[in-house]
């Protein structure tokens, strides 16, 4: 039995076997944005009247926030990538601790239920594999929109005060620029009475996406995508039909695939502004590509090293911080990657390491020397980008890895091996 064959047959958790010395080539479809699409679940609490989803990506994430909203009433259903859903009998004002702790966008409906039934009851989600993830910018923006805040035994108990229970529009400053701040803030303001603004809010195009939803729904927001984003509170949202943005990290995972394996590649649907700080450093490190209005295409030439570090948007995004150390571990020269918005996002560094990579990391920083190849292992991915990270050093190693840790990658990779295949990668999911 060849030994690839024998490691997977010895490995019983899930993995995906991947065959090393991968050429793709093709095109790479892209799915509709998690971190937008999650957020987008969310504010279909604020109407009562039906709100309609198109490009939904297909992922456990999607499936979970789903279970969190019909747990409070509402009616969700999912055909592929179309979602309707219908919050007119919303009641449920708690959510259950094992689902936020699953989930921690689940805490994005702390707004949208102050904002349309005055109260809330959500457990506080805690941190993850990557960081503490502190949510003191959320709670702080609601205390400042005149919400009641208590945090007790791990739950944020909320409401509204006053016999119209309706939230009051302020000026707020966000000590940093946190995307689910914002987004939470956002969804709490729009119905809130008066006039609501949000300095040094996040510029993600996930934001941006979330704004234009809400003012598809009737709300009056403007700035969203730059620092500073102001709100007229309405009275009342409606029902709209809206189509999710491409996912601009599953892209660049894609276009990082094609620069670890040296292959000529496009990758479509795109937004190529939401991509800019990763489309310069692929040039940087010897890639040419062509954009065009909705697709890339890229063909990689000799790699080098480079450095990048990690930065709220338009800054180089920590999301794709794992799957770019994967492509510097065999680029000429040294890279430094430094990763400034998480704490603990360097779990991919040992992995890589046994692939035999050249890492040396001191705090948030990882120097890489690269190497002519990585040599195919039994691997394991500690969080959602880190797997990924994994299966693309996995596509470009000398022989047939083994990749475990498929509950996170199924998390925020739509049929991953599926889309792979289709442009030449030889995946088996066991
Ligand atoms: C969103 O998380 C994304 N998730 C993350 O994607 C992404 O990495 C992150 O934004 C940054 O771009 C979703 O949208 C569902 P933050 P979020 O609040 O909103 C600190 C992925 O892989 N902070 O902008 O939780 C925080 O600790 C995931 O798809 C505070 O200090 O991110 C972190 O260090 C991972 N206090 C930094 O800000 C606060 O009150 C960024 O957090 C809030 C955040």
């Amino acid at each position: 039995m060849p030994i690839a064959a024998s490691i997977s047959s010895k490995i019983s958790t899930p993995h995906l076997e991947v065959q090393g010395d991968c050429i793709l080539s093709g095109e790479l479809k892209v799915s509709g944005a998690k971190n937008s699409a999650l957020v987008l679940m969310a504010a279909s609490l604020l109407t009562e009247e039906k709100l309609q989803l198109q490009n939904v990506p297909e992922l456990t994430d999607i499936d979970v926030m789903g279970n969190i909203l019909l747990t409070m009433g509402v009616k969700l259903k999912q055909w592929k990538d179309e979602m309707h859903i219908d919050a007119s009998e919303l009641h449920h004002v708690e959510l259950p601790y094992e689902l936020v702790h699953g989930l921690r966008a689940s805490f994005f409906c702390i707004g949208p239920l102050l904002a349309r039934l005055g109260q809330a009851k959500i457990p506080l989600p805690g941190g993850c594999e990557i960081g503490a993830r502190p949510v003191l910018e959320h709670i702080r923006g609601l205390k400042a929109l005149g919400a009641f805040i208590n945090v007790e035994h791990g739950v944020v108990t909320a409401s509204v005060p006053g016999t119209q229970k309706r939230l009051k529009g302020a000026e707020i400053v966000l000590d940093c620029p946190s995307v689910g701040a914002t987004e939470t803030i956002l969804m709490a303001a729009v119905l809130a009475e008066g006039h609501s603004s949000i300095e040094n809010a996040a510029q993600e195009p996930e934001v941006q996406d979330l704004s234009k939803l809400l003012n598809s729904m009737g709300a009056k927001i403007s700035g969203a995508g730059g620092p500073k984003i102001t709100i007229e509170g309405v009275k009342h949202l409606h029902g709209c039909d809206y189509k999710v943005i491409p996912d601009r990290i599953e892209a660049g995972t894609f276009l990082i695939a094609a620069a670890i394996t040296r292959s000529n590649l496009s990758v479509a649907p795109v937004i190529p502004e939401h991509l800019n700080s990763l489309l310069q450093k692929l040039r940087d490190c010897g890639c040419t590509l062509e954009i065009n209005k909705e697709s890339i295409h890229i063909n990689p030439g000799e790699i080098k090293g480079i450095d990048i570090t990690t930065q709220p948007f338009p800054g180089f995004p920590t999301d794709l911080q794992a799957p770019f150390m994967a492509l510097m571990t065999t680029a000429k020269g040294t890279s430094v990657i430094t990763e400034k918005i998480y704490e603990n996002r360097m779990k991919h560094v040992a992995e890589l390491q046994r692939m035999g990579a050249s890492i040396r990391v001191q705090g948030n920083t990882a120097v890489i020397e690269g190497v002519p190849q990585l040599s195919a292992a039994p691997v394991h991915g500690g969080d959602l980008r880190s797997t990924a990270a994994m299966v693309l050093a996995s596509l470009s190693a000398r022989g047939n890895s083994q990749v475990e840790g498929l509950n996170h990658l199924d998390r925020g990779y739509a049929s991953l091996e599926e889309k792979l295949n289709s442009a030449g990668a030889h995946i088996i999911r066991h």
